[in-house]
């Protein structure tokens, strides 16, 4: 499908974006494996998500969805060898989570994904879930993967060379059905959902307050697990979706807008930190907790911007927002520059050639590097009129769909419908809060 979009005079009001993707993940897989009736309230009925609750349906567990809530009869830590091979479709989170899940199992499993799937790297997952005495076949590190799953696993101290989320939890997961402590550590701190709601789950996790980078433990540890006791969870709206919001309102002169009930967690909120580093008039209010993680209301204004540049540091705390953020620098007065990010190039897309190429159409000064672009931001600058790639990406579509707001002609995104992998009512939600 193409979209064809343009100029917003503002964006106004008070919204919400849909639940956090990370989170509804994680809340399927727990309640299908915790003993009994578990609700996940708000859930994102996204395409990612639906490949996880397709997968857990053909383990044998029952999942009964309306518009709103999810009711998971979660049949134990023991799940049923699936009905055929899993699959993942464009769900990097399902395939590297449920591996973990899998790999406790005593039966064997093949997870398919489709054709960017089938590049991603899964090494990251396949070496520390090895060591923990699971079998991997794989094509070269990629889908298909084949898992021969063992039962009890072993405990490992994993250090692994990577800041993901997803390796973390698949180690996490896999830790539920070791013979002891296992550990792992990461070079600064990713997301800490699986490591909340394994908590809340009654999973024991202990957080290393001695293993400290940048002032944040990177160090968690696991024990296993006997049962999961089954959850009431609400899931809050997803910070990266809030992202593509709080963008347009910055960007587009007069602008005021409010996004309700977003996730805040302090492992997720580096794009807020950093735009307020850029001057950016943003507010948050109504701080609460829901489900053991932050939630607040975002208010944003627009603003007036100044550059700054990114680096390995803060990249885990923003991983999904570097493109939007890439559109906001190049409204910035002076030079960004990203590094430390060569993880981009792995994702749903090589979300950095992804970036230069589609900008450079629109005529953003941009360069490229291995690990990360550097952009020449002018506070005039206003994107050309042009046809452009989404490269079926969900986070580039959505970039170019707010380039189009300060657009100074009309911008057609071809394959926009990949916006569905996250966010199912982006478009309609997009042109409800613009006014012309
Ligand atoms: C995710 C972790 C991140 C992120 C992805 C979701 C998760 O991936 O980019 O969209 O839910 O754990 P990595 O673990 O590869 O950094």
């Amino acid at each position: 499908m193409k979209i064809t979009l343009s100029k917003a005079n503002k964006i106004e009001g008070t919204i919400e974006v849909p639940a956090d993707k990370s989170i509804t993940h994680r809340a399927i897989m727990l309640s299908s494996l915790a003993q009994g009736r578990s609700i996940v309230r708000n859930y994102l009925p996204s395409d990612d998500c639906i490949r996880t609750i397709d997968a857990f349906k053909k383990m044998g567990v029952e999942i009964k969805q309306d518009a709103k809530n999810l009711y998971i009869k979660g049949i134990g830590l023991k799940l049923n060898k699936p009905r055929g091979e899993i699959y993942a479709g464009n769900s990097g989170t399902t395939t590297r989570l449920i591996s973990g899940i899998l790999a406790g199992q005593t039966f064997e499993s093949v997870i398919t994904g489709d054709e960017s799937l089938s590049k991603r790297p899964m090494r990251r997952v396949i070496d520390p879930l090895t060591k923990m005495g699971a079998q991997f076949m794989s094509n070269n590190g990629l889908l298909p993967l084949k898992i021969k799953g063992q039962n009890p696993l072993n405990a490992i101290s994993y250090e692994s060379d990577k800041s993901s989320a997803q390796v973390k939890s698949a180690v996490l997961f896999a830790g539920l059905y070791a013979k002891g402590k296992t550990v792992y550590i990461e070079p600064v701190k990713s997301r800490d959902h699986s490591e909340r709601m394994l908590k809340a789950f009654g999973a024991q996790v202990e957080i290393d307050r001695n293993n400290v980078s940048n002032n944040v433990s990177n160090k968690v540890s696991i024990l296993p697990a006997q049962k999961l006791n089954p959850q009431d969870i609400s899931v809050p709206g997803d910070i990266s979706s809030a992202a593509f919001f709080i963008a347009a309102a910055l960007l587009v002169p007069n602008s005021n807008l409010t996004i309700k009930n977003v996730n805040v967690n302090p492992t997720r909120d580096g794009f807020i930190e950093v735009l307020q580093k850029m001057g950016a008039d943003i507010s948050i209010n109504n701080v609460k907790e829901v489900s053991g993680e932050p939630v607040a209301d975002i208010a944003v204004k627009y603003s007036k911007l100044k550059s700054l540049n990114l680096d390995a540091q803060i990249i885990p705390r923003m991983i999904d927002e570097i493109p939007i953020f890439a559109l906001i620098a190049s409204k910035a007065q002076g030079v960004s520059k990203v590094s430390g990010a060569g993880e981009l190039r792995v994702k749903e897309s090589d979300r950095i050639a992804a970036i230069v190429s589609q900008f450079s159409k629109i005529g953003v000064e941009i360069k490229e590097f291995e690990d990360g672009f550097e952009i020449n931001g002018r506070g005039d600058f206003a994107p050309k009129a042009a046809e452009v790639e989404s490269y079926k990406d969900h986070r580039i579509a959505m970039t170019l769909a707010v380039a189009s707001l300060i657009s100074q002609g009309e911008t057609t995104i071809n394959d926009a419908e990949c916006v569905n992998i996250s966010f199912p009512n982006f478009y309609e939600l997009l042109k409800s809060a613009s006014k012309s």
